[in-house]
């Protein structure tokens, strides 16, 4: 990608988020980080050079502010990435009402308020969008009912924005992680005896970092892709789509 643009990148201080922030603002672009916690934002900041902006999921004119900073930057405004999110492991039936709405809120509302807000800020220039899903959303995984729905949300919202946006020039694309070694699922790879469980269930046998994810998610922002949209890639070691072999 040639440098010169400008992100706006929403989780920014997450472990998918920081990642995509130092691979940004290291090729020469700018980067609008939008953050839930100052304290966190301010480090991140002060490593990379980010502009931070304080946005919590469910508060739309917070992120429509995030991107009128971008869209108002010297720099050009070329895309957005939303790496805000959750996981929530637990069965339907032990899953209380808090739970649902926060899961909702925290992957699929701040996702539909990042499109509309794209929709608006990126209707003139063209630009490109990259969404959060999950490989638990395009295969069965138990106790994922609530994080699985959300995320199976992104896949619809995804592909309609594409349609709908398409004649604007505005991509809208999504990935699909597995099991990523970040701090939403710490407890599901701290230990050793979890990490092997975890690991043998991707076909390629480790478990996803951060960097992993932010590779695919520049790789759709880059104007260079400007070929792609509607597409959800899968970056999961397999997990979404390969039986693993049988390992001894
Ligand atoms: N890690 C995985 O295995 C995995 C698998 C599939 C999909 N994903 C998706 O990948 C994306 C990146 O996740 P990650 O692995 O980087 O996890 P992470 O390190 O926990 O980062 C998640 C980020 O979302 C922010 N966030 C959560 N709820 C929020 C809210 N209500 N308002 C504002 N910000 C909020 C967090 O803010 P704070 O920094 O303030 O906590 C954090 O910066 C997420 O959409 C996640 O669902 C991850």
């Amino acid at each position: 990608m040639t440098d010169g643009h400008t992100f706006v990148v929403f989780g920014a201080a997450g472990s998918v988020g920081s990642a995509l922030v130092r691979r940004l603002t290291s090729s020469g672009h700018r980067v609008i980080a939008g953050v839930r916690n100052r304290q966190k934002g301010e480090a991140l900041a002060a490593e990379t050079g980010c502009r931070v902006q304080i946005a919590e999921a469910g508060d739309s004119g917070a992120i429509e502010a995030c991107v009128k900073v971008a869209a108002d930057d010297t720099g050009t405004f070329s895309g957005i990435a939303n790496c805000m999110g959750s996981v929530l492991l637990k069965p339907a039936h032990l899953t209380s009402e808090d739970e649902w709405q926060q899961t909702l809120t925290a992957n699929l509302t701040s996702s539909f308020m990042i499109v509309r807000a794209a929709a608006k800020s990126l209707r003139r220039s063209g630009g490109s969008v990259v969404l959060c899903s999950s490989a638990a959303a395009r295969i069965g995984l138990a106790n994922h009912e609530a994080i699985a729905a959300a995320k199976a949300g992104i896949i619809g919202l995804t592909l309609s924005a594409a349609a709908t946006y398409s004649n604007r020039g505005i991509r809208f694309n999504a990935v699909a992680p597995g099991l990523v070694k970040s701090e939403m699922t710490r407890t599901l790879w701290e230990s050793e005896e979890a990490a092997a469980v975890s690991s043998q269930m991707h076909a390629l046998g480790r478990l996803g970092k951060p960097e992993d994810v932010a590779a695919a998610i520049a790789f759709l922002l880059d104007p260079a892709n400007a070929w792609m949209t509607g597409q959800v890639l899968g970056v999961d070691g397999g997990l979404g789509s390969v039986l693993p072999r049988t390992r001894r």
